[in-house]
């Protein structure tokens, strides 16, 4: 019998449930992959615990590698026993097996591990999105990057730093302060869980010779939404592009060009990918950046499937540095 992670409720991580899931045939279009490792992000924990409130009961999950196990009528370009990932919705990448729209699966290259890939689909997709969409890295430009030795922020600091830029980190810990220069950052800002982000700006303008930086990566929002934008250099630009602390401030925008003509983008992954040839081309990139070295799949931990709240209440302990995988 298949089995799949289930909440009934919004709350905590108990309110994840190991539940019975039979699985039909592929429908049309549809693939059956059996799931080898899943990739635990963010947005789980923001739909578990309601911020982002989800039709009751619901399942988890949207990134996820394994193998091709069944081939439902009309799929062509994909055959059984075939390694693939992929990230997007339907949440349910939580689950031992399931089946999924073959046109949304990534093909792996022999050069990325299943793991390598449920580590990096969601998170590098999204730093993918970040460096190529939203700005693109220019040597000796000054970036700002928060959550810095999380699981897309490790990825994104070491993407930034290869291709030139100068990577001023934010991170919580002195152990996450070492990680982060090992990746590339020239210089880090500690801002201790609890802390206040008050000095952040002043900090980042001393480093950058009171100019401030180019582009600031904020995915910790309500905390330190503020901070950031008073670090942005005249005409700089605010990605924000989650929210880990909370919901956004309102803000007005007359106040950005008070600021500096500065600008603000909320850009979100699905959107940047929902095109299958979008996909396709983003992933390629994503996977021969892997294969040259520039970033790398960092993986904190693998844990079973079945204790999924264990890795939820790591996650939200702010102690992990990279990818948190469940292993079916
Ligand atoms: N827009 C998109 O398309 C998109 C796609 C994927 C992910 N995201 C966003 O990217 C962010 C990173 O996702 P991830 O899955 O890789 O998680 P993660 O970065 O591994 O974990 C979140 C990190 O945020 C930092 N943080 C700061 N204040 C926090 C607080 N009050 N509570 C919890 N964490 C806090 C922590 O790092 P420190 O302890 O070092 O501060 C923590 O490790 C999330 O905000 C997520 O929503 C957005």
């Amino acid at each position: 019998m298949n089995h799949r992670i289930s909440f009934q409720a919004t709350g905590g991580p108990e309110v994840l449930e190991w539940v019975e899931a039979p699985l039909p045939d592929p429908g049309p279009g549809e693939a059956r992959i059996r799931h080898t490792a899943i990739g635990v992000n963010y947005i789980d924990i923001y739909q578990r615990a309601g911020a982002y409130p989800v039709p009751l009961p619901a399942a988890l999950g949207f990134e996820a590698a394994g193998i091709v196990e069944a081939l439902g009528p009309g799929v062509t370009g994909l055959e059984t026993g075939q390694r693939v990932a992929y990230v997007d919705g339907p949440a349910g990448a939580y689950a031992e097996a399931r089946n999924y729209p073959a046109k949304r699966l990534v093909p792996l290259p022999v050069t990325v591990s299943n793991e390598e890939a449920a580590a990096l689909i969601f998170k590098g997709l999204t730093s993918h999105m970040l460096v190529r969409r939203v700005w693109r890295p220019v040597a000796g430009e000054w970036a700002l990057v928060h959550a810095a030795a999380g699981g897309v922020g490790l990825i994104l600091t070491r993407w930034l730093a290869a291709e030139g830029a100068r990577v001023i980190a934010v991170v919580s810990s002195g152990e996450k302060a070492d990680t982060v220069k090992a990746a590339g950052a020239l210089a880090v800002i500690v801002v201790p869980r609890g802390g206040s982000y008050g000095n952040l700006a002043s900090e980042v303008r001393q480093l950058t010779g009171g100019e401030g930086v180019r582009v600031a990566y904020d995915s910790v929002g309500k905390d330190s939404f503020d901070a950031s934008l008073d670090s942005l250099a005249q005409f700089g630009l605010m990605a924000s592009y989650g929210r880990a602390s909370g919901a956004l401030p309102m803000l007005d925008p007359a106040d950005l060009g008070r600021r500096g003509s500065l600008a603000v983008q909320r850009p979100t992954v699905f959107h940047h990918v929902a095109d299958p040839g979008d996909l396709q081309a983003a992933a390629r990139d994503l996977f021969e950046a892997h294969a040259k070295g520039v970033i790398r799949a960092h993986i904190h931990d693998r844990l079973p499937l079945r204790e999924v709240a264990q890795a939820h209440q790591l996650l939200e302990s702010r102690l992990t540095q990279g990818a948190l995988l469940l292993i079916p």
